[in-house]
């Protein structure tokens, strides 16, 4: 791995730190073998931090072996998540500030909405979904900028029990029809556009694009947002805003069991198909409240920032569920760290005298390139702690942000986790787990990582090692099932190494037993902390019409941790071009989004493949990262001498 970073360096937080904490190192220690000893016991009593309308008596259930896995927490207890996260909170804390919003544009006044206002629109919102038929376990698909309404949207499903399904806004026409069409969604929930950075993508258009590929029955709900030009179809839109004011101002929630599905959320594989992570209700949300306020070391009165998009599972649990249901105020930002200008971050970090400050290192990288100027400029004094995900946070990063956001004085942690897991699996808690940068430390309650020899599956007992990262047993927040295929979810994640939940990346154990995650291993790449299967790159590549062959691999790139890098076979008789690879760029970001476009195209006359025609990716990827030194050993390839063209012809030159 390039930098590997000073394994001796430990960063411990201040005594008073320690002093407020909610978890100190001892309380830690003693949780933690607690969590594993006993995870019954353990998680019949943290449980109880949700409001149940049937209590449970059946704490966990759940199966890890292959052609058997059966994942049930809290089986028979009932609740309704959206309750959980507003109702409750009303008789203390009405008139709390639930949601801040601020705007894309610093000009347009932020929005501070209660707790009662959040019932009341959430409500609103409810309405008009049972009044367009929308039932307990419908799916709805949601496609929205990052609006209140997208807040009210999740938790107007989860109040009539409808299941929803974010699609990220950035995702193209294609790509939202293909998530509406797998999950069978009755309804989705646009708006006219979304405002980043200035730029408006017009959502409203796509989902026009998208909804010709889907059945005439889905509805369409539009928020007119920023109130531009955009095409009416009179039987399927329907204004959603002018719906809400007609709409009764209460809903009654539904009661629903533990396991009824909350949410479906789309996220990428190794292969082409990307797959439908199903979470359910009890157990998810009670990971995502007790990881955000132990994780941040979230007290009453603070504001909790994560920069993330709803569109990804980190703004489903950090900047909705978990904070909510924990009564906290949650910022919700519309906009990017670079506009008006690099300093946008920490104006509104200053603005809003936010607490905790959560995001991921590429935002990090990207900012530090543009000089501390920026962040020295606005009054950071209110921030406690910092978070990172998403990536692997080089020690440059990490040290530029503890330096000039965190003053050299703020905790940080490094949370590792991922859509399946639904909460943080390793991390530091603030005030209990010195860190080390670059290391997302030890396991959260009830998380057993085990390392494991990646040819032998053997189980690596000794403390310094390293191998592919597995959990022994299940916690409350992970994953139950891929949409409709379970078949699907047990080969993605319990066939590779039998009895244990396969996590797709790699990781190294120093001698305290910190982990130290060193990427996938899988053909899944992670560029600017978007996670993105190389298949489906590919996939999109050869639906062009002049490319007979694509393979995609990822390299290692400053600011978005990882690029795409994608070799191309073109038709007989195409000739390459600047402009060809111009319009394959276009054609990738119709077909999937503006996120997955390829940094680099090589055009490849042939690809290094086995007799059997195997693709040798470990190959593609070496000449990719400029490390054709060591390609290993290439006698099996049908041709090795295509490797001497890609050689010469490498894009990644430094
Ligand atoms: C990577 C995002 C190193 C990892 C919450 C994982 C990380 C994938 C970290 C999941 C971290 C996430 N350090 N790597 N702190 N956090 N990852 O599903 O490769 O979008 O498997 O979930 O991101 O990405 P996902």
């Amino acid at each position: 791995m390039k930098d590997q970073p000073d394994a001796s360096a430990v960063y411990k937080p201040s005594d008073d730190f320690v002093a407020n904490a909610h978890v100190d190192a001892g309380a830690y220690a003693k949780m933690y073998a607690a969590s594993v000893a006993d995870p019954d016991a353990f998680w019949a009593e943290h449980g109880q931090r949700i409001d149940w309308i049937q209590p449970f008596t059946k704490v966990k259930n759940t199966n890890f072996e292959f052609g058997k896995v059966d994942i049930k927490w809290f089986e028979d207890g009932t609740l309704n998540v959206s309750a959980n996260c507003i109702d409750r909170h009303m008789i203390t804390r009405a008139n709390q500030t639930a949601i801040i919003w601020e705007p894309d544009d610093p000009k347009t006044p932020a929005l501070h909405i209660t707790y009662a206002k959040l019932l009341e629109e959430t409500s609103r919102m409810a309405n008009v979904l049972k009044s367009v038929g929308v039932k307990k376990g419908d799916r709805v698909v949601i496609y929205l900028p990052m609006i209140p309404e997208a807040a009210y949207a999740m938790l107007a499903c989860a109040r009539i029990g409808a299941i929803h399904s974010i699609v990220f806004a950035g995702f193209s026409p294609d790509a939202l029809a293909n998530r509406i069409n797998d999950c069978d969604a009755k309804v989705v929930i646009t708006a006219d556009y979304a405002p980043r950075g200035g730029k408006k993508t017009p959502l409203k258009d796509n989902t026009d694009k998208a909804l010709l590929h889907c059945s005439d029955r889905v509805k369409c709900l539009v928020v007119k947002h920023t109130g531009d030009q955009i095409h009416w179809i009179a039987d399927r839109d329907i204004d959603l805003r002018q719906q809400m004011d007609w709409a009764k101002p209460y809903c009654p929630y539904v009661e629903m069991g533990a396991e009824d599905p909350l949410f479906i959320l789309y996220t990428s594989g190794s292969t082409g198909k990307p797959k439908g992570v199903v979470h359910t209700s009890g157990g998810y949300l009670v990971y995502a409240s007790m990881t955000q306020q132990l994780t941040f070391d979230y007290h009453d009165g603070d504001v909790f920032w994560c920069t993330a998009d709803v569109g990804w599972v980190t703004g489903h649990s950090y900047i909705i569920y978990g904070p909510l249901a924990n009564g906290a105020t949650t910022l919700m930002f519309e906009g990017v760290p670079t506009f008006p200008d690099a300093g946008r971050f920490w104006e509104v970090c200053a603005k809003h005298k936010v607490s905790q400050f959560y995001t991921a290192p590429t935002a990090i990288r990207s900012l530090m390139g543009l000089g501390p100027e920026w962040v020295e400029k606005h009054d950071l004094s209110s921030l406690k702690v910092l978070g990172s995900v998403g990536e692997p946070i080089n020690p440059e990063a990490w040290n530029w942000y503890n330096t000039h956001v965190g003053k050299g004085t703020r905790p940080i942690v490094d949370t590792f986790w991922q859509t399946e897991t639904g909460g943080h699996m390793l991390t530091p808690l603030p005030g209990a787990i010195p860190a080390k940068p670059g290391s997302a430390t030890l396991p959260f309650f009830g998380v057993k990582p085990v390392v494991l020899d990646p040819a032998t599956a053997k189980v690596h007992d000794e403390v310094e090692t390293e191998g592919v990262l597995c959990i022994a047993d299940s916690w409350p927040g992970q994953m139950r099932t891929l949409w409709g295929d379970h078949e699907r979810f047990q080969e993605a994640y319990f066939a590779q190494y039998k009895g244990y939940y396969f996590t797709g990346d790699g990781c190294r154990r120093d001698a305290d037993g910190y982990y130290w995650i060193t990427g996938r291993v899988d053909d899944v790449i992670n560029v600017s902390g978007h996670r993105m299967g190389t298949a489906e790159v590919e996939s999109a590549l050869v639906a062009h019409e002049k490319v007979a062959e694509a393979a995609v691999v990822g390299y290692p790139h400053d600011i978005k941790g990882q690029g795409i890098y994608a070799y191309v076979t073109l038709m007989k008789g195409v000739e390459p071009s600047d402009a060809l690879r111009k319009e394959l760029e276009a054609f990738v970001r119709q077909e999937i989004g503006p996120i997955a476009k390829p940094d680099l195209i090589q055009w490849a006359p042939g690809l290094p493949k086995t007799r059997s025609g195997k693709i040798m990716r470990r190959i593609l990827r070496k000449i990719a990262e400029n490390d054709f030194g060591s390609l290993g050993d290439t006698s099996t390839l049908a041709d090795p001498s295509v490797v001497d063209d890609l050689i010469e012809n490498r894009m990644n030159r430094h």
